[in-house]
């Protein structure tokens, strides 16, 4: 029930604060201490000499922030496919690999095949999924909840967040982040509640930068990178303006040629030791007539960005930068007429290969 909410995709968004305090009450306890991971799945995982993490769309973007994770915390090395790609093109696998798949429903269809042919292989495979007991979930070895609650919308939202906090807890349950994660969390699940509610400063930000504009830019790098891929897709599943996530380094090796007067570039500024170079990639499609809307977080903001991001752990700053990214894309949809919770040609679900 959507309640007093025009759409699901909205309530979806505003309930992420929660879905966070949710996740880490079932993940620790009282005293702090993680809980509800099996030493089995940690065991398994430790063995292993490099974990892959297969998924699709939203849930693919969810795992390129969890590598980092993974590979810094668990000191594991971790590789993200796409399931449709791996599932007809396998890599070259590591001696002893290990498989994460990340799903909201646990049913699509391309993790599915992969899921199939790993196990054929012999191979351990953990699935992180929102709807337990569902075919991923059943079928993998392990399996543990993202506990986003259900999500109805089209366009993933709470489970992206939920996937990448889930991700973060279990890779601090293999290794060491150096920092308390709990209350770090705590301090997430309070920021986000924050930019939820400024709702009116993403409207406004939509309705003038992407007013009849047919093509969008997100860019970023690093962990910014990740997310400007997750960004753009949700701005052009929904509102069919063609965006384009980008590795802002690369925009100078060709695609910078597509920028024109007035196209809206989002730039998301949270990664200190590139936070300069974006800077300058920044002034690039300026130059070229770019309308640039910069996302920084707070001790990398400059006079005339957009919006200022609260600032929390930088590993943790894509929970946050996603936000504002997930709220234009609602507002832009509102905005052009269309309904936001079922974009065309899309099912919430994708059961077929
Ligand atoms: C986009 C979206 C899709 C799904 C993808 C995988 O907003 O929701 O890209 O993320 O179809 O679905 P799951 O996570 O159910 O495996």
């Amino acid at each position: 029930d959507k309640g007093a909410y025009p759409y699901y995709m909205l309530k979806e968004i505003d309930e992420q604060a929660v879905v966070a305090r949710n996740i880490s009450g079932h993940y620790y306890d009282d005293e702090g201490n993680l809980q509800g991971i099996d030493p089995e799945i940690t065991d398994a995982i430790k063995k292993a000499d490099r974990l892959y993490i297969v998924a699709a769309g939203t849930s693919y973007h969810a795992g390129l922030i969890g590598k980092r994770y993974f590979e810094q915390w668990a000191k594991i090395p971790t590789e993200v496919h796409i399931a449709s790609e791996f599932a007809y093109d396998q890599p070259m696998l590591s001696e002893k690999p290990f498989f994460i798949f990340l799903s909201q429903s646990g049913e699509t269809a391309d993790s599915r095949e992969v899921l199939d042919n790993v196990k054929k292989q012999g191979f351990p495979a953990l699935t992180l999924a929102n709807v337990m007991n569902s075919t991923l979930t059943r079928e993998a070895d392990f399996a543990l909840p993202v506990l986003a609650g259900p999500e109805i919308a089209v366009a993933s939202t709470k489970a992206y967040t939920a996937q990448v906090l889930v991700q973060a807890i279990l890779a601090s349950a293999l290794g060491n982040p150096g920092f308390d994660l709990k209350a770090e969390l705590a301090k997430v699940a309070v920021e986000i509640q924050a930019i939820t509610d400024e709702k009116e400063s993403f409207k406004k930000i939509a309705e003038s930068a992407l007013k009849d504009q047919h093509s969008a830019f997100y860019i970023g790098r690093g962990l910014d990178a990740a997310v400007a891929l997750e960004a753009a897709l949700k701005l052009k599943e929904i509102s069919y303006i063609q965006t384009e996530g980008f590795a802002a380094g690369e925009l100078k090796h060709g695609t910078i040629s597509l920028i024109e007067d007035g196209t809206p570039v989002f730039a998301l500024l949270t990664q200190k030791k590139t936070a300069g170079l974006l800077r300058g990639e920044v002034a690039q499609v300026a130059a070229r007539g770019a309308n640039t809307i910069v996302f920084a977080s707070e001790s990398l903001a400059k006079d005339g960005d957009a919006y200022v991001l609260p600032e929390v752990n930088e590993l943790l700053m894509p929970l946050l930068a996603v936000i504002p990214a997930q709220l234009i894309a609602y507002y832009a949809t509102l905005d052009r007429g269309l309904d936001v919770d079922r974009p065309r040609n899309l099912a919430k679900s994708v059961t077929v290969q």
